[in-house]
């Protein structure tokens, strides 16, 4: 079998998704299913017995021993974090707490874990570590894209805690000799994320009549890979990858924010017209993310030329699925009700609201 952690969040319910529709091998699922993972993500799994869900925390040392001494799992696919950049920066606390103390809990288990496994399969054994591009900065608009050497130099609370929790991942490889692997990711979108990143959050906002909050002038720039893609990238480094090495992966879509809600906005006057006109009309700009990240951009060669990897999604037909995903799925919509996911819009956009589509309230 292999162990996940955040297999019920956006990208790790996409990743388990994407593993039992491709291989007969198990997944073990450990998430504490925080506000922002929900089992609705993987309510097609239901009697499946090749998928075994446990409710629970990455820093609870007992609960880890017995599932991977139970399991005995040939490799750890972690995805389990806080991920939200504007969170972090209200709160940071609670990233260290589990981007870091909780990331080094599931290393020590690990490690404890693969140091008694016989020498063949601890040869084989594998900890992916989930990672993302954010630890690198930001680029000026000139600058080449960030390689797998580019320095770390992190610029909010979330980037720092990931960038400390990539430097333990290496720490038990130069140190205990853990196969370790690393992949940064840039931003990922595609169908089951929770509706406060830019994407999602849009287009909520964008049926349910509210405004579309972007911050600053909108010209930030990321690098957009479909989620499919990542989770592609991340079975493809899990065969293929060197134990100790760092892959970076992106789609090679680099776009401005404005230019990404635009696109929406086009999707949904094409999907679901209103008579009032175009929804680009409900575009706001609003004040700007403290320390934001002007532009990301990711150089895929090593992870092209080692594992055979390549994006299949180009971002105008993935945006165009994923907008027709969201209005096609309910499951997503349930979280928006919550009174966590209200008190977030109160508190960084001044304004509550269930953020649904008229026809579901
Ligand atoms: P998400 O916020 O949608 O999901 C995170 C999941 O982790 C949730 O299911 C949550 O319940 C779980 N979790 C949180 N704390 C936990 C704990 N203490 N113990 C067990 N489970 C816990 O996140 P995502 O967007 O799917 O990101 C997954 C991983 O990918 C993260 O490590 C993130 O840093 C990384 N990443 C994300 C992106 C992106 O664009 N979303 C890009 C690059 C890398
Ligand atoms: O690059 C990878 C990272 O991508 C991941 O590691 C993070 O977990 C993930 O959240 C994402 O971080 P970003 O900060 O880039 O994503 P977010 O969706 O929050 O914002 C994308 C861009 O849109 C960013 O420039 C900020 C802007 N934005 C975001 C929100 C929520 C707005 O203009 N308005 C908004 O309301």
């Amino acid at each position: 079998m292999i162990f996940v952690t955040g297999g019920a969040g956006f990208i790790g319910a996409n990743f388990v998704l994407q593993w039992l529709a491709c291989s007969q091998e198990g997944v073990v699922n450990l998430d504490l299913l925080s506000y922002a993972g929900t089992l609705a993500n993987l309510r097609t799994l239901e009697g499946d017995a090749r998928h075994v869900f446990q409710q629970g925390d990455i820093a609870d040392g007992p609960l880890l021993a017995a599932l991977l001494a139970r399991h005995r799992p040939r490799a750890v696919i972690h995805f389990a974090a806080e991920t939200h950049v504007d969170r972090s920066i209200r709160s940071p606390q609670k990233f260290i707490e589990t981007n870091v103390n909780g990331s080094l809990s599931l290393l020590g288990a690990v490690h404890a874990h693969w140091s008694g496994l016989p020498p063949e399969q601890k040869t084989a054994f594998r900890f992916l570590h989930v990672s993302t591009d954010e630890v690198y900065g930001a680029l000026g608009p000139a600058d080449p894209p960030f390689t797998e050497h580019s320095p770390y130099a992190p610029n909010s609370p979330y980037a720092a805690s990931k960038a400390a929790s990539d430097h333990l991942v290496r720490a038990f490889g130069q140190t205990y000799g853990l196969p370790t692997l690393t992949v940064h990711s840039s931003n990922n979108y595609g169908p089951m994320q929770f509706p406060e990143k830019l994407i999602p959050l849009m287009i909520t906002r964008a049926l349910s009549g509210g405004s579309l909050p972007v911050y600053g002038d909108g010209l930030q720039v990321r690098d957009w890979i479909h989620v499919d893609d990542h989770c592609a990238a991340l079975r493809a480094v899990l065969a293929q990858g060197a134990a100790g090495a760092v892959y970076n992966v992106g789609a090679e879509e680099q776009l401005s924010n404005l230019e990404v809600v635009h696109a929406i906005c086009d999707v949904l006057d094409e999907l679901v017209p209103t008579a009032a006109g175009s929804y680009r009309r409900q575009l706001a700009f609003v004040a700007d993310r403290p320390g934001h990240d002007r532009r990301y951009a990711i150089d895929t060669a090593r992870v092209r030329r080692e594992t055979g990897w390549a994006p299949r999604w180009r971002f105008a037909a993935g945006i165009r699925r994923t907008v027709a995903s969201y209005l096609e799925q309910g499951a997503w919509r349930a979280g928006l009700a919550s009174s966590d996911y209200q008190a977030w819009l109160l508190a960084q956009y001044g304004q509550a609201g269930t953020g649904a589509p008229e026809s579901d309230r």
